[in-house]
């Protein structure tokens, strides 16, 4: 099986390049970002606050997560509900990055995220893939943009869903969300030694797809 991990901080455009670039080359798109916000939705819905790490260490034992693909999109299974539609919001994505700092939040997910990359051509897409969960994927990708330039484009994706925001408020979500992942003690976001750094933020979102490509072209050979 082939692997493409794919690791940046929030808003760095991810998700629809690597979905884009799977689409291209054939292979399975999977988001582990939507895993840890399934797991933060649990929390949140059941009143657990991401301070109480052995109330979370607990409730780790009575989550199920799994996912699934319906028309070529990846599906989040928290038990059997689909929560794909819960797990975007401001709130969760905080919460998301508050409770990925926990050893057993992490450990719950990297046999799912490692049995899937085992089974088939994946790009998969997080803060620590190429760092700890496909140390020896073939191809590992930095991807990042300016934190302006990741606000701007969050900003402009929640005010064409009619969800109301702001700029700077936007900006500052961002680099807090950042700085908690990349200072964590456990898998915190970092660039792996061997991965190429692509900057995105002057390039269209074709461009920055296309450059992941050639990437993986040249990488492959
Ligand atoms: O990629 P995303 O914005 O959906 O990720 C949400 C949060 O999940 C992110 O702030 C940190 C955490 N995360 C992680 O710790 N490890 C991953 N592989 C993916 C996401």
């Amino acid at each position: 099986m082939y692997n493409i991990a794919i690791d940046g901080p929030a808003g760095a455009g991810k998700s629809t390049i690597a979905r884009m670039a799977a689409e291209k080359l054939g292979f399975i798109y999977v988001d582990t970002g939507a895993m840890y916000r399934a797991m933060a939705l649990y929390f949140i819905r059941n009143g657990i606050s991401s301070s109480d790490e052995e109330a979370i260490e607990a409730a780790c034992k009575d989550i199920n997560i799994s996912i699934e693909y319906q028309d070529g999109e990846q599906v989040v299974l928290l038990g059997s509900e689909n929560v794909n539609a819960f797990i975007r919001t401001e709130e969760v994505s905080m919460m998301t990055s508050d409770i990925s700092k926990y050893a057993a939040v992490r450990e719950k997910l990297l046999d799912v995220q490692r049995n899937l990359a085992r089974t088939k051509d994946v790009i998969m897409d997080g803060r620590d893939i190429g760092t700890c969960v496909l140390p020896d994927a073939g191809t590992k990708i930095y991807l990042t943009a300016s934190a302006s330039e990741r606000a701007r484009r969050r900003y402009k994706e929640l005010e064409a869903k009619g969800v109301p925001c702001d700029l700077e408020k936007t900006k500052q979500d961002i680099i807090l969300r950042d700085e908690q992942d990349m200072n964590r003690e456990i898998s915190p976001l970092r660039q792996a030694e061997d991965a190429v750094l692509l900057d995105s933020s002057d390039l269209s979102i074709e461009e920055a797809v296309s450059a992941v490509i050639d990437i993986y072209n040249k990488k492959r050979g």
